[in-house]
């Protein structure tokens, strides 16, 4: 049975200490919760990575980075190679956000070497795809996402698409306390899932954990969560504080 996962996304939030301070938090209300069914992926600045994976009880989390290099090492200054992401004891990797998409160029070629140096090193790359508001309104977002899907994760074998979950993120819902509704979420991941099952067949489709990500919170993740096709969910805001976040993993 495929995965529930629900990931936090710090962005470019919190300072070492901060952060810190925020996974044991998480952890700890993780542990009393006695949730067992969610991979619970705690996304943090690289900076933060070796000291957070030494903070959490690591049957209970996971630690993500939130990028990685196009190249795998080498005279690129200021870069962090996906074998770097994976020497600190992290497990996965959020690939393709649309913030890193928009405001640092990531391409389709340049998302296709992240995402092949990821797996190589053993990372699990939470692939981000979603369409901004002009597509939404043109009605226009099912063939964006397939494009985005397509010229990326598509081009992998079955074996390697395997391991890597996919996060639907529409522009238009991130930081924008505007949740796509239920019906609109449930939508695009089914249609998604159909796309893997037309490219890899009906087993890998069942198998991949597909979330939801854009103004997720824990008022609204029970109802998107029950949705059929929706393993979780990719948060940002509420990632940001134990309590919310612990709202969220406790939705299902
Ligand atoms: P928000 O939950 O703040 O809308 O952010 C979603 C997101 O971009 C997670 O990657």
């Amino acid at each position: 049975m495929r995965k529930k996962i629900v990931a936090g996304n710090w962005k470019c939030n919190t300072t070492v200490q901060e952060g810190v301070e925020l996974a044991k938090e998480v952890s700890e209300l993780v542990a009393k919760s006695g949730v067992k069914n969610v991979v619970v992926v705690l996304g943090t600045p690289f900076t933060h990575i070796t000291s957070v994976v030494g903070a959490v009880d690591s049957q209970l989390i996971d630690v993500a980075a939130q990028n990685c290099a196009a190249d795998a090492k080498g005279a690129f200054t200021g870069e962090v190679s996906a074998a770097m992401v994976k020497s600190t004891g992290a497990t996965h990797v959020i690939l393709g956000h649309s913030e890193r998409r928009e405001y640092y160029g990531e391409t389709s070629a340049t998302l296709n070497k992240k995402v092949a140096l990821a797996l190589a090193n053993g990372l699990t790359p939470i692939y981000c795809c979603g369409e901004a508001l002009s597509i939404r309104e043109a009605n226009e977002q099912n063939a964006y996402v397939k494009t985005q899907l397509d010229e990326t994760i598509f081009n992998l074998s079955p074996e390697d698409f395997s391991k890597l979950a996919i996060a639907y993120e529409p522009i238009w819902a991130i930081g924008t306390g505007v949740t796509a509704s239920t019906a609109q979420a449930q939508e695009m991941l089914a249609y998604i899932r159909g796309l893997i099952a037309d490219k890899f067949g009906k087993v890998v489709a069942e198998e991949t954990s597909i979330l939801y990500g854009g103004s997720c919170n824990a008022k609204n993740a029970p109802e998107l969560f029950s949705q059929p096709d929706i393993d979780g969910g990719l948060i940002g805001g509420a990632s940001l504080k134990a309590e919310d976040f612990l709202g969220i993993i406790t939705a299902y």
